[in-house]
């Protein structure tokens, strides 16, 4: 393990334990797997997991409208013109709908929006809940303590903001307070996320945290009960984890929400070299 990595999995509170080990599979199928004394990455099947899954050579087109819950409803209302709107939107108009956006309540009371950041055609796409104060004030996704997490964890498996890697939130303006989403910021926010997966058609979906996971696969079901197994948003595997904020107040759920990174890495390397996923 290099140096940088150590310090990676140090700060999130992993090493020595934790290790990234690379090794060749089967042919070209290349697997991450964390050696530790407790656990490999969990298993890949789910009820909401095909017994296959599809070759990702190409991505696939995903079909609108999606998302769950009251990200769902929103989306499929054919009787809303505003959805309907967005979800034909290009970037640059998906980015000023965002900006100008008013309706909830929420864009009162924030300083400025949080659209996004990073590749465009990315196959990871990393999901969140709610710009905090910092990402208020900067107008980016994870850029205070949790997102200095995020970063970390991401870099313990070679990816980097920015580079093959998209993040943005369910919601794209803070609420007051960090307060948590209500159901209709959600639902009013809900089109901007799925025109956002629609247009990078990411390879993977990390949802972080219970609202992003709620949002996605219109569940109400725990994150522990959700982790570990291999789902999917509208055909895209999708992997559960705990939300980067939550991980700074829960030590031993670091470890877990290693696994799943490791898991999620062992997935996408698997669609990419065509073969199954992980087991
Ligand atoms: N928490 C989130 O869910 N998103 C952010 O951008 C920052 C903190």
């Amino acid at each position: 393990m290099n140096a940088r990595r150590e310090r990676n999995l140090r700060e999130m509170g992993l090493a020595p334990v934790w290790r990234l080990r690379e090794r060749q599979a089967q042919g070209a199928t290349r697997e991450a797997s964390a050696e530790a004394p407790a656990a490999e990455a969990a298993s890949a099947t789910s009820a909401t997991a095909p017994a296959k899954a599809p070759a990702l050579a190409r991505k696939p087109a995903i079909p609108a409208p999606a998302l769950g819950l009251t990200v769902r409803a929103a989306a499929q209302n054919p009787a809303d013109d505003r959805t309907a709107r967005i979800l034909q939107m290009d970037w640059a108009g998906l980015k000023t709908a965002v900006k100008d956006c008013q309706a909830c309540g929420l864009r009162k009371t924030c300083t400025k929006t949080v659209f996004g950041v990073g590749d465009e055609h990315a196959d990871w796409l990393l999901v969140g809940e709610a710009p905090g104060a910092e990402e208020d004030a900067r107008g980016e996704p994870f850029v205070g303590q949790a997102g200095r997490l995020l970063d970390s964890m991401l870099a313990a498996i070679d990816l980097k903001r920015g580079e093959n890697v998209y993040i943005c939130n369910v919601l794209k303006c803070r609420p007051p307070g960090n307060r948590n989403p209500e159901p209709g910021e959600v639902a009013q926010c809900a089109p901007h996320l799925v025109r956002q997966l629609e247009l990078i058609r990411p390879k993977l979906i990390l949802a972080m945290g219970r609202f992003a996971v709620q949002a996605l696969l219109a569940t109400e079901a725990s994150i522990a009960s959700l982790r570990g197994r291999l789902h999917r948003y509208q055909g895209v595997p999708l992997v559960v984890t705990y939300h980067p904020a939550y991980l700074l107040r829960s030590l031993p759920d670091k470890a877990k929400a290693w696994e799943d990174l490791c898991f999620a890495r062992r997935t996408l390397l698997a669609l990419q070299s065509q073969a199954a996923p992980p087991t």
